[in-house]
């Protein structure tokens, strides 16, 4: 585990260094539809970023009012830091954080073994599919009821 992460609500300042995290094999955002994506999440309070000594290494974007519930939009670790257990950390936050209804879903898609892992490390249970988007494979979801 790494020392100290801090987490924060993202701001504006922080869209390059977010654009700039480096996740060559998760390549469903270009840099510029990245951009947009925080562009849209950030001023409506739904990004949040880890810092390592003052350094953006992880983000993620969430919707905290999807039919009512928590979804987990996006979860991106820089690949200098992983399996260090940022991720989960952001994870974590939102649940302590955004999560008002106590009901939390996320997704994946269904080749992305790292990331169905870690959502069964976090205590997700799978809840469904669906096909037909435009990816390679299905998008499995992901469900967790909180405390
Ligand atoms: C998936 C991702 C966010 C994980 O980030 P991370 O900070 O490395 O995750 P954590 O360290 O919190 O890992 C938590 C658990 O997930 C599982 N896990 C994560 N990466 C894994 C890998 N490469 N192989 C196997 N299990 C993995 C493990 O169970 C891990 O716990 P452990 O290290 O104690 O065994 C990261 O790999 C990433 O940014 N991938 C590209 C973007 C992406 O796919 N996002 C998810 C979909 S939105």
């Amino acid at each position: 585990m790494t020392d100290n992460p801090t987490i924060r609500i993202a701001s504006m300042d922080d869209l390059e260094q977010c654009v700039a995290i480096d996740a060559p094999n998760f390549n469903i955002f270009d840099r510029k539809k990245r951009r947009k994506h925080f562009e849209e999440m950030i001023p409506k309070f739904g990004m949040i970023v880890l810092e390592l000594k003052g350094i953006i290494v992880a983000y993620a974007t969430f919707d905290s009012d999807w039919f009512g519930c928590t979804f987990l939009k996006l979860v991106v670790t820089d690949l200098s830091v992983r399996r260090q257990g940022l991720a989960s950390q952001l994870i974590q936050y939102i649940e302590t954080h955004f999560c008002p209804s106590g009901k939390f879903f996320s997704s994946t898609e269904d080749d992305n073994d790292s990331s169905k892992r870690m959502h069964l490390k976090q205590g997700f249970t799978e809840s469904g599919w669906l096909d037909n988007l435009p990816q390679p494979h299905r998008e499995i979801f992901y469900f967790k009821k909180l405390k």
